[in-house]
């Protein structure tokens, strides 16, 4: 039985593969209306979502299976205190497979070590949003015909922003993809994504403040919103919400078969008028994310027929701590019966991350 945490938990094998399922769905849902026959998924949502639930739902529906909405955090047993590892173990009693959303980062981790039914991850806090990157890669096959050879520009919130970490992610096992990280010095990457993936990997990249000059050399322009539920400090909000703002006339100095892709909700980073540009492909990746869930849908269940719950710290130099992580969103610092884990990323160096959320610490 597996789960989807990150998205580096699929190989770049099984996203070819499920992306020639959901090609096949578009071409003959019918071979398809009852693969689930019987099926139900949770859909355990404790965060804000329009498209990643109702694409989950609709995704079930469309397969022939059913759906057991949890109606938000206030009116689930989470309200009175019980634990996410708890929660999904219950849910693991009524339903075979559970998207959920959390504003604890690590949470799909701790959910998947505990559920007895496959954790897909629909977002954790500011950390990965691993089914996003496969509705965002999908829209990329299915727009340029590769993931090779690529600019790609991510602009915006990209400090929060968890669809640009889980992208920058997959596109690092790419050839020859040069990134632009455009975003305001106060939102910049996170030294996890920076350090981590990008550093660690090779990839080409460059950071700039400079949209319009960014601009030209783009193949894909990521747009993303500023994630005004992720600060603390509302004035720093309202001081950056507006930073970036992609126009009808910024747009006519991107490339003709550029591609502008964002994960949405937008609030006010990209003008409506630029939605009539054909270039705008963003509720394209809407409809992309329905199929690509169907396929996900498909595979983990496929692999739930083996009910070994895979070993998600198989392999890695972990070690448990006195001290806690340092980020105050990761999940260890409220459920706080969970072991302090770390990996070792340096050990020479006293470098390490929190096997839940990644944030580094030194000891
Ligand atoms: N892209 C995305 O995650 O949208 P929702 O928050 O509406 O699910």
């Amino acid at each position: 039985m597996r789960s989807l945490i990150d998205i580096c938990d699929l190989s770049k094998e099984e996203i070819n593969e499920m992306i020639a399922v959901a090609t096949d769905i578009i071409a003959r849902p019918d071979a398809y209306s009852e693969k689930c026959k019987g099926k139900k998924i949770a859909t355990l949502f404790f965060e804000p979502s329009t498209r990643t639930r109702l694409s989950f739902e609709a995704a079930m529906y469309e397969l022939g299976g059913n759906v057991l909405p949890v109606p938000g955090e206030a009116l689930s047993s989470a309200a009175k205190g019980e634990s996410v590892a708890d929660t999904v173990r219950v849910i693991s009693s009524y339903a075979d497979i559970i998207a959920m959303r959390s504003p604890k980062e690590g949470a799909a981790f701790v959910a998947a070590e505990s559920a007895n039914v496959p954790i897909i991850n629909a977002g954790d806090g500011g950390h990965c949003h691993p089914t996003q990157t496969l509705a965002d890669l999908f829209t990329i096959y299915r727009e340029k015909g590769t993931f090779d050879n690529l600019t790609v520009g991510f602009c915006g919130d990209l400090k929060y922003g968890r669809t640009v970490h889980s992208l920058i992610t997959a596109l690092s096992r790419y050839q020859n993809v040069k990134i632009v990280l455009i975003s305001p010095e106060e939102l910049k990457l996170p030294n996890y994504v920076k350090l981590g993936v990008i550093e660690k990997t090779g990839m080409a990249y460059e950071e700039t403040t400079d949209l319009e000059k960014a601009i030209p050399d783009l193949d894909i322009l990521y747009m993303t919103r500023i994630q005004q539920e992720r600060f603390d400090d509302r004035a720093e909000y309202e001081r950056l919400k507006d930073a970036y703002v992609l126009t009808a006339e910024k747009m006519q100095a991107a490339k003709k078969d550029a591609c502008v892709m964002h994960p949405l909700p937008r609030v006010n980073e990209i003008s409506v008028k630029v939605d009539a540009d054909p270039r705008a492909c963003y509720f394209k990746q809407v409809e992309n994310g329905k199929y690509i869930r169907m396929a996900l849908i498909l595979k983990l269940l496929e692999e739930a027929k083996n009910p070994a719950r895979e070993n998600l710290l198989a392999g890695t130099d972990v070690f448990e701590s006195e001290e806690g992580c340092e980020n105050p969103r990761c999940i260890s610092r409220t459920e706080q019966e969970l072991p302090r884990l770390f990996k070792v990323v340096d050990k020479s160096a006293g470098v390490f991350r929190c096997v839940y959320c990644e944030k580094r610490k030194r000891f």
